[in-house]
C-alpha cells in the first residue's frame, strides 16, 4: 500500500476545498486526523472529538479527493474495546477512509489484532499519543520511553500494520525504529530519517496565529497575512464605494 522505498508526503485535510488541492498536489494520502478538534474547532486538545464528527469530515475529503487515499483518525474512546473498535473503525471505512489511524502500541494489543484479523487496514501511531498527553511535549528522552517506543513499533510492524505515524521522538530513536520495521514510519517532529513526513495543511500553509511556532514547523507559506491582505482590500474598496462587482446584480 506504502512503499518503504519512497519519501511519503502526507498531509492532514477536514474539508472538501482542501482536500481538492491536495490532490491535485498529488500527496500520498490525506489524513482526516482529530486534530480537527483544534485546528478547525478551536479547541484545546482532541479530547472531545467524536465520531460523527470524524465521519462528516472524512465524507467531506472523500468528495474533494476521490483518488487518493484518505486515512480517518479514531477519536478518543473509539476504541476503548475491541468489539466499539470493530464497529467504529468499519465507520470511518463506510464513510469514505481507506484506512484507519489509531494511537497506541501494545497497550491496545487487542483492539489492533481484532482489526486486523477482520481486515480492517490501519495505521499505527505512536511517540507523543494527543489523545492520552497531559502536554505537547517529546516522548523517548528515557531510555524506558525509548525501549517502549521500539517494542510498539515492532509490535506495529508484526501484527500488520501499513505504515506508523511517529510524532515527537527524538531523531535518533526514529532513525532507529525506521530502520528497524518493514512498514514506512511517517514522521512529524520525528527528525529527517523517517520514510515519509506528516504535517497539518493549516501549519505548512502559515494560516495558525504567528504565536504557533512548534520547532519542527516550516512554514512554506503566510498565508494568514495573505488573507488579512485581502480582507484589507476588499474593506477599502467598499468604504472608498468601489464596490467591485456592482455590474452583476440581479
Ligand atoms: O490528528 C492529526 O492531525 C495527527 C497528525 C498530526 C499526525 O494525528
Amino acid at each position: 500500500m506504502f512503499p518503504k522505498d519512497k519519501k511519503l508526503i502526507l498531509l492532514t485535510a477536514y474539508d472538501f476545498l482542501t482536500a481538492q488541492i491536495l490532490e491535485e498536489a498529488e500527496v500520498d494520502a490525506i489524513l482526516v486526523g482529530d486534530s480537527l478538534g483544534m485546528v478547525f474547532e478551536g479547541k484545546p486538545n482532541t479530547h472531545e472529538v467524536t465520531m460523527e464528527q470524524m465521519c462528516y469530515h472524512i465524507q467531506a475529503v472523500k468528495r474533494g479527493a476521490p483518488s487518493t487515499f484518505v486515512i480517518g483518525d479514531m477519536p478518543i474512546n473509539s476504541y476503548n474495546n475491541p468489539k466499539n473498535a470493530l464497529s467504529n473503525a468499519k465507520k470511518i471505512i463506510q464513510s469514505g477512509a481507506d484506512l484507519v489511524k489509531l494511537e497506541g502500541g501494545k497497550e491496545i494489543e487487542t483492539q489492533i489484532k481484532h482489526l486486523i484479523q477482520n481486515q480492517i487496514p490501519l495505521i499505527g501511531h505512536i511517540g507523543l499519543k494527543p489523545q492520552s498527553s497531559k502536554s505537547f511535549k517529546v516522548f523517548g528522552k528515557s531510555k524506558a520511553e525509548a525501549q517502549q517506543l521500539i517494542a510498539d513499533a515492532n509490535f506495529l510492524n508484526k501484527a500488520g500494520a501499513k505504515a506508523l505515524i511517529l510524532e515527537c521522538i527524538p531523531a535518533q530513536l526514529s532513525q532507529k525504529i525506521t530502520q528497524s520495521v518493514n512498514i514506512p514510519t511517517i514522521g512529524i517532529g520525528a527528525g529527517k530519517d523517517c520514510n515519509g513526513q506528516i504535517l497539518v495543511f493549516q501549519d505548512l500553509v502559515g494560516l495558525n496565529h504567528p504565536n504557533f511556532n512548534p520547532r519542527f514547523l516550516k512554514k512554506y507559506l503566510d498565508s494568514r497575512n495573505l488573507f488579512l491582505e485581502s480582507i484589507k482590500s476588499f474593506k477599502k474598496d467598499i468604504e472608498n464605494g468601489k464596490f467591485p462587482n456592482a455590474k452583476y446584480s440581479y
